[in-house]
């Protein structure tokens, strides 16, 4: 049962010392210290100090930021690692990750404070209270109990970035149910796939949502793909854009009539759970094959994306925060919905695209709500900047005292620009590496951590990564190899969602003991880690975590397609393209518009963001003896690149 040791404080500075942060020796490069004001105001103030404590006492250092939280039953361990590599952080402790997000700040001040300021593309405002969030959260919560959803059932959401979003989630866990987003901009072989593996029993999607001024149609996309999925039996619809849908009797409900039933009261017990009881999955895809569910945990996900917003952003009451990510991808799910609610903070959400109507919808954002701190991606700064300063620069941005980026490097040419323009030379940047599975940051600097342009700087408190070549061994400073973590950490993935063999194979095996990330990175002399890529079969676009599996068996359900190969090469704005090679059936011939036809049946089976920059036709493949399509030497080709080793090459 909820125990009244209801924790309600702004969270308690990890440790005040006046230095700034063991940093007084002269560093390499370009750098960029903090300012005497970041440094007085921050709340790590003496990185290093921390940085050694959790060194030497992993349990110490994360018992201590999880007893800022409450526990229905405290752990017995803080951390278990009798089953490496299944860790089980607070191992025998009871809580639910939404009795801290929400229920804990009931009938204390914070129930009158603004949990989110939603923003809709045409220009419509929500705001939710504490108090009001919460009630919603138990209306719905008590929906999906009416209809049949249990403790432990998947529940698929595919919707627009509206509250709902949040609300569906929050819902899902405090029952105890698994919820699986889905990214809005998936389309409908994606989102069937996910539904398929999940076997949900229940959608919850929208009407549609607005991006650039045209309605996505998601529930289109649904049933399409749950025409396909018998497991469905009740599909959930917010509307949002009251344009007209089609509602299949005894499977589709409004979900604004179902919030009106006697069922769906204002007030719904949590579930108490296993702090190592699952909270969600999220596919993602990484090294050949299918996607797979990342699963997250309630306790540790929880302690580790409490701790790193907490003191990488620094959040304080005055805050307004403003993560401009998805909902449906991971940084969504921590930084928008679950990490900001465990800090007690304001969050902004904003539904529609940074251009729309015109480059300035942004900075208009910000001024007119007072955002004081923006996270968003590298391929948002670059597609800003191409508009120019004059935008940002008819703007008030003042409010901003912290700035953020996450998802692929940064060139340096796009951090200066966002330093100097948005931030005013006076809000230094978190730039953030992490990933699906780690749940929460992990290379990352707080507030007074001097700067390198395109650096993470280091590992967050309590976490080691290490830069390896293929045996395994150290490289030297400086020299790019594959980049490992060393220290388990308690956001990390319990496992690959009925997958665990996956789970070992994926990601423990190359380097016994060792967390293998998919990207390589090099180390300078001050230690400072720079990510380059990722060395599988992910695509970066925009951000956005593509397989090249996913984007070839797309390809090759068109009729025309024998097979199919997709790499991603450089991208100004996005980071990464998509380039994709096909080879013919019998009977049909190359021509420009059989090449826009495959674009489009990406886009359509896919999503938009899988659409291909371009299709080549071509007649054969580079392939392995054992017949893997060589990739590398397709990038090589294209770039027109030495190819490296191709021994192993058939031709
Ligand atoms: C991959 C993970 C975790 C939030 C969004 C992405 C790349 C992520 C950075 C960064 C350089 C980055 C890596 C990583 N990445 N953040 N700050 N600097 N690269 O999550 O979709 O699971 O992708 O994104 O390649 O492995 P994801």
């Amino acid at each position: 049962m909820p125990n009244d040791q209801v924790n309600v404080k702004t969270p308690s500075p990890v440790k005040e010392q006046t230095q700034t942060d063991g940093h007084d020796q002269q560093l390499s490069g370009d750098v960029y210290y903090p300012s005497p004001d970041v440094t007085q105001q921050a709340r790590v103030k003496d990185w290093q100090a921390i940085a050694d404590f959790a060194a030497q006492d992993l349990r110490g250092y994360w018992a201590k930021e999880a007893e800022e939280l409450s526990w229905f039953q405290k752990w017995d361990e803080v951390l278990d690692d009798s089953d490496k590599p299944f860790f089980k952080w607070f191992a025998g402790a009871k809580t639910n990750i939404v009795y801290n997000c929400l229920d804990r700040y009931q009938k204390t001040g914070v129930q009158n404070k603004l949990a989110m300021v939603w923003v809709g593309e045409p220009g419509d405002v929500r705001t939710y209270s504490y108090y009001a969030l919460n009630r919603e959260v138990n209306q719905f919560a008590n929906v999906l109990k009416a209809m049949g959803v249990k403790k432990g059932d998947r529940v698929t959401v595919y919707m627009p970035r509206i509250p709902e979003i949040a609300i569906a989630m929050l819902a899902c866990a405090k029952i105890g149910a698994i919820h699986s987003v889905v990214y809005g901009g998936f389309s409908v072989d994606a989102l069937q796939g996910r539904i398929e593996d999940s076997e949900s029993r229940v959608v919850v999607t929208a009407d549609g949502g607005w991006m650039n001024g045209k309605i996505v149609e998601l529930k289109k996309t649904v049933d399409d793909a749950v025409r396909r999925c018998p497991t469905v039996e009740t599909v959930i619809v917010v509307r949002r854009t009251h344009h007209e849908v089609k509602m299949e009797s005894g499977r589709d409900y409004w979900y604004h009539d179902l919030m009106k039933l006697p069922v769906a009261s204002g007030k719904c017990q949590t579930e108490v759970m296993d702090a190592n009881d699952p909270l969600y999955i999220l596919y993602t895809s990484g090294t050949t094959g299918k996607p797979k569910a990342i699963q997250h945990v309630h306790g540790g996900y929880m302690v580790g994306i409490y701790s790193t917003l907490k003191n990488v952003f620094d959040l304080r009451d005055e805050d307004r925060w403003w993560c401009a990510a998805d909902p449906g991808w991971v940084t969504g799910h921590s930084y928008i919905v679950y990490g900001p609610l465990l800090v007690g903070a304001t969050s902004f959400m904003y539904e529609g695209a940074p251009t729309y109507p015109y480059p300035n919808r942004w900075w208009s954002l910000i001024e007119k709500y007072g955002i004081t701190i923006l996270y968003t991606a590298p391929t948002a700064i670059r597609g800003l900047m191409r508009f120019g300063e004059s935008w940002p620069n008819r703007h008030d941005l003042s409010s901003l005292r912290l700035l953020g980026t996450v998802g692929e490097p940064i060139n340096p040419e796009a951090w200066k620009w966002y330093h100097r323009v948005i931030g005013k030379e006076k809000c230094p940047i978190m730039d953030t590496w992490w990933q699906t599975e780690t749940g929460m940051f992990m290379i990352t600097p707080t507030p007074t951590v001097p700067l390198k342009p395109g650096s993470g700087t280091r590992p967050y408190f309590g976490l080691t990564a290490e830069i390896v070549d293929d045996q395994g061994n150290p490289t030297p400073t400086d020299e790019e190899g594959y980049l490992v973590l060393t220290r388990p950490w308690p956001a990390m993935l319990s496992t690959i969602y009925r997958d665990p063999e996956r789970y070992v194979r994926q990601y423990w095996s190359k380097y016994p003991g060792k967390y293998m990330t998919g990207d390589s990175a090099k180390r300078d002399v001050d230690g400072y880690y720079w990510i380059i890529g990722r060395v599988d079969d992910v695509i970066k676009v925009s951000g956005y975590r593509l397989g090249t599996a996913e984007i070839e068996s797309a390809l090759v359900s068109h009729p025309a397609v024998a097979e199919a190969a997709a790499i991603g090469l450089p991208h100004e704005i996005k980071g990464q393209a998509i380039y994709s090679y096909c080879i013919l059936r019998a009977g049909h011939s190359p021509s420009p518009e059989l090449a826009e036809e495959l674009r489009q049946h990406v886009g359509q089976h896919m999503g938009p963001i899988a659409r291909p920059e371009q299709v080549t036709f071509v007649e054969k493949l580079p392939k392995t003896r054992s017949g893997k399509i060589m990739r590398r030497v397709l990038k090589a080709r294209a770039q027109g690149l030495p190819e490296g080793d191709v021994t192993t090459l058939e031709e």
